[in-house]
């Protein structure tokens, strides 16, 4: 089973995908993770793109290509894989598709995170992430406290890319470039679109059920082939 997370900047992709990682065994596969551990780590890719990321603007598909055919040649994640924040564009649906067909896979389901842009923007605008245990919290909807964040509250990090003018690049991208990606899965049978305006918690139970009656179905189909 893999799974396309898809939505725009702060539509809960990452939030959703953990939560599911853990509880389908998946393997979370997320562009923007990789780059920014780049960026970090001030690798010659690293610091060829920060300022690419900082501003809001996409990485060039060659770079992108190159990553995902990296990582999907690891048998390990065989037909387990959730993509979050991937593909971004048409060129990347359709090199994601040659990619899985060369390695005998293919994707199982696109699931859409609705969300609005104003609701977007107070997500991103409240995002601070734990620089020492990686957990990710909300100013607004999500605030770290001792309850379940045991790190001092000066780890937390807002991204270089979340303020006003990168979001809502960001955000005019994902209308322009992402979004009509949609039609292409839409036209496979693969498309089922969830609110993405719900309680993180709701968003969950919804995607989840979806899941394991995918996982129910795709186990009948292959015992009666
Ligand atoms: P990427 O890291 O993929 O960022 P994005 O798509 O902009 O999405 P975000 O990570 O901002 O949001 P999310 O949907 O994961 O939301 P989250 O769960 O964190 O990409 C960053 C950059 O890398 C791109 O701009 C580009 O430069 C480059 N890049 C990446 N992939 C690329 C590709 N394939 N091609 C080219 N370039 C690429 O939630 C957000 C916040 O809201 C959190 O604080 C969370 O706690 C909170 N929250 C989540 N859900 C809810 C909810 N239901 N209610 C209330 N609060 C919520
Ligand atoms: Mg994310």
């Amino acid at each position: 089973m893999n799974i396309v997370l898809f939505g725009p900047p702060g539509a809960g992709k990452g939030t959703q995908a953990d939560n599911l990682v853990n509880e389908f065994n998946l393997i979370k596969i997320s562009t923007g993770e990789l780059l920014r551990s780049e960026v970090e780590k001030k690798s010659e890719l690293g610091n060829q793109i920060k300022s690419i990321i900082d501003s809001g603007s996409l990485i060039s598909d060659d770079i992108i290509d190159k990553l995902i055919e990296n990582l999907l040649s690891d048998s390990n994640s065989t037909n387990r894989i959730i993509f979050d924040g991937y593909p971004r564009n048409l060129n990347q649906a359709k090199n994601l598709d040659k990619i899985l067909k060369k390695n005998k896979q293919k994707i199982s389901a696109v699931i859409s995170l609705n969300v609005e842009e104003n609701l977007v923007i107070k997500r991103v605008m409240g995002r601070e992430i734990c620089s020492k245990c990686g957990l990710t919290f909300n100013k607004f909807f999500k605030p770290s406290s001792d309850l379940h964040h045991k790190c001092d509250p000066k780890f937390l990090k807002k991204r270089a890319d979340d303020n006003e003018n990168a979001i809502k690049k960001r955000f005019k991208i994902y209308v322009d470039e992402t979004l009509p990606i949609l039609d292409y899965y839409k036209n496979q049978n693969l498309l089922t679109i969830i609110n993405g305006m719900n309680k993180i918690d709701v968003i969950y139970e919804e995607i989840r059920e979806f899941i394991a009656s995918l996982k129910t179905w795709l186990c009948k189909m292959y015992l009666y082939k």
